[in-house]
């Protein structure tokens, strides 16, 4: 059994900072698990927008529209899992997400967000709208957006703000890999486990 560095969690926090900073960092891509409206299990690929080493929070954006926003309404339980193919390191982190809106968190993210990425949630018609039942003036609407120049769609984005509740952490290894868990309830100390 391999073992894991010391200040596991600092170090955790760390690099999940230096992801989220980092459009090349293959963890900043996370799978983002939720519970569907009607029980069951579902899953997506977020971006990575932040990391708050201090409250041990991790951020994501997205259209305030979509089916996570509804699942997350009904049921805030989600799970967020990365890996470092380099370093064969998984984190899977276990959390409640808060839906922000229309306050000031929120207008702080949509600020913070690059040009490209604010354009998408101008996007007229809702996601998951069969496009056979799209109205063409919707997307003349977003063609109209275009080529103004102007932003919208801040009345379409929402920042998810997940509190992070526990951490395991597995790092495979030549034979032998390193596992580890830490939770909030106890006081983030790292339990070294069989992997
Ligand atoms: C590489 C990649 C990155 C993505 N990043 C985001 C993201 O940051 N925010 C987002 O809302 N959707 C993102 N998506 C799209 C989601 O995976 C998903 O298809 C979309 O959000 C709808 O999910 P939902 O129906 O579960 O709400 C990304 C997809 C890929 C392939």
């Amino acid at each position: 059994m391999d073992t894991p560095p010391p200040n596991l969690e600092q170090e955790i926090w760390r690099r999940l900072a230096s992801a989220a900073g980092d459009p090349l960092d293959p963890m900043r891509l996370c799978t983002v698990a939720t519970v569907l409206e009607e029980g069951g299990a579902d899953a997506r690929l977020l971006l990575l927008r932040g990391a708050d080493a201090d409250e041990r929070v991790l951020w994501f954006h997205c259209d305030r529209r979509s089916r996570k926003v509804r699942q997350l309404k009904l049921e805030p339980n989600a799970a967020v899992v990365c890996y470092d193919p380099e370093a064969k390191i998984q984190f899977r982190m276990a959390g409640e997400v808060s839906i922000h809106e229309d306050d000031a968190i929120a207008d702080q993210h949509w600020a913070q967000l690059e040009f490209a990425a604010r354009d998408r949630y101008a996007q007229a018609p809702e996601p998951d709208v069969e496009l056979s039942e799209i109205d063409p003036r919707l997307a003349r609407q977003v063609r109209d957006v275009e080529r103004s120049g102007e932003v919208h769609g801040r009345e379409n984005f929402a920042a998810l703000m997940c509190v992070v509740s526990s951490i395991d952490w597995l790092r495979l290894g030549e034979g032998a890999d390193a596992h580890a868990v830490m939770r909030r309830d106890e006081g983030w100390r790292a339990r070294l486990l069989t992997s």
